[in-house]
């Protein structure tokens, strides 16, 4: 494996809530390949306490922001800059909840401040750190931003509920915003659209054991794991990547572009 992809790079890092999450991966890599970091979570999720371990591992520190809180997003901008001793590099946007999936509310069914909720923590949340980012010119030149998303923006996933209009929105803010900040400042920006994945906010989805098993059988390569996309996440970051943006990649082991698998039909063959 190559090291010190990101020598000399500094970022925030959203999202690690305890070992499974995607971005608690993604910290354990960057600092790997020399990173300079913070961790950043909303204020109740650093209440369990478990970030400390993965700040400890990582020689970073942690700034509580709640994503949809601009003052709280201003703040972490600029404590951010202080602690790692100037601009940013890159930021991974791995935010996502949705009250109607938490109270299994029916997608025909429901509720419109959830819903609201549902919008702002998992996709206006992106704009709103970027859109900070900009006013507060706290990115550098070339440096990258991702998100992280879902193919139920594209397809119907019955049991994603509200997740999959929040994704989709996710997706057109990472293409707008990207096609503006890389006219301003060469910044770019990117989702990942990643293999179902047994995560706190994966397994909160109604069916997630039968459908992750689904999403293997219909996959050639088989599940992309949390561990296999932060390493993807890491290229993005990196200087290899430089005219990548705007674009949704998907990281699957194939499955968006699988119609039906051998073994999917062996289930079906009497
Ligand atoms: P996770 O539950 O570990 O991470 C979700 C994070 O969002 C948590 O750290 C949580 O504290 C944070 N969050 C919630 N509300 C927030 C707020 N108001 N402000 C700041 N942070 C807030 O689960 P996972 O799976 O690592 O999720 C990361 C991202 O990956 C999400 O965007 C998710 O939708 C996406 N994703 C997950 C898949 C899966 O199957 N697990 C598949 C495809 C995408």
């Amino acid at each position: 494996m190559a090291t010190d992809l990101l020598k000399g790079k500094k970022g925030i890092i959203f999202g690690a809530l305890n070992e499974q999450s995607i971005a608690w991966k993604v910290a354990e890599k960057a600092h790997e390949q020399g990173a300079e970091f913070v961790l950043t979570n909303a204020p109740i999720a650093l209440r369990m306490g478990e970030i400390n371990k993965l700040a400890d591992a990582t020689n970073s520190e942690v700034i509580p922001a709640d994503a949809t809180n601009m003052e709280d997003l201003e703040n972490l901008f600029t404590k951010a800059q202080e602690i790692l001793g100037g601009k940013v590099d890159f930021i991974l946007h791995s935010i996502g909840m949705s009250p109607n999936v938490r109270k299994k509310k029916h997608y025909t069914e429901n509720n419109y401040d959830f819903y609201h909720k549902t919008m702002d923590i998992s996709a206006m949340s992106l704009h709103r750190t970027l859109s900070t980012a900009m006013k507060m010119d706290a990115l550098n030149e070339w440096g990258s931003v991702v998100g992280l998303t879902y193919i139920a923006a594209q397809r119907v996933f019955p049991d994603y509920n509200d997740m999959a209009d929040a994704k989709s929105l996710l997706e057109s803010i990472a293409r707008s915003f990207g096609y503006h900040y890389g006219e301003k400042k060469k910044v770019r920006i990117n989702t990942i659209s990643q293999s179902p994945t047994p995560t706190t906010a994966g397994t909160g989805v109604k069916g997630f054991d039968e459908f992750i098993s689904f999403a293997d059988s219909m996959s050639p390569l088989g599940n992309a794991s949390a561990d296999e996309c932060a390493d993807y996440t890491i290229t993005l970051f990196s200087d290899f990547t430089r005219k990548v943006t705007m674009q949704n990649l998907y990281h699957d082991g194939g499955f968006s572009n699988t119609g039906v698998s051998n073994k999917v039909m062996e289930k079906f063959t009497k």
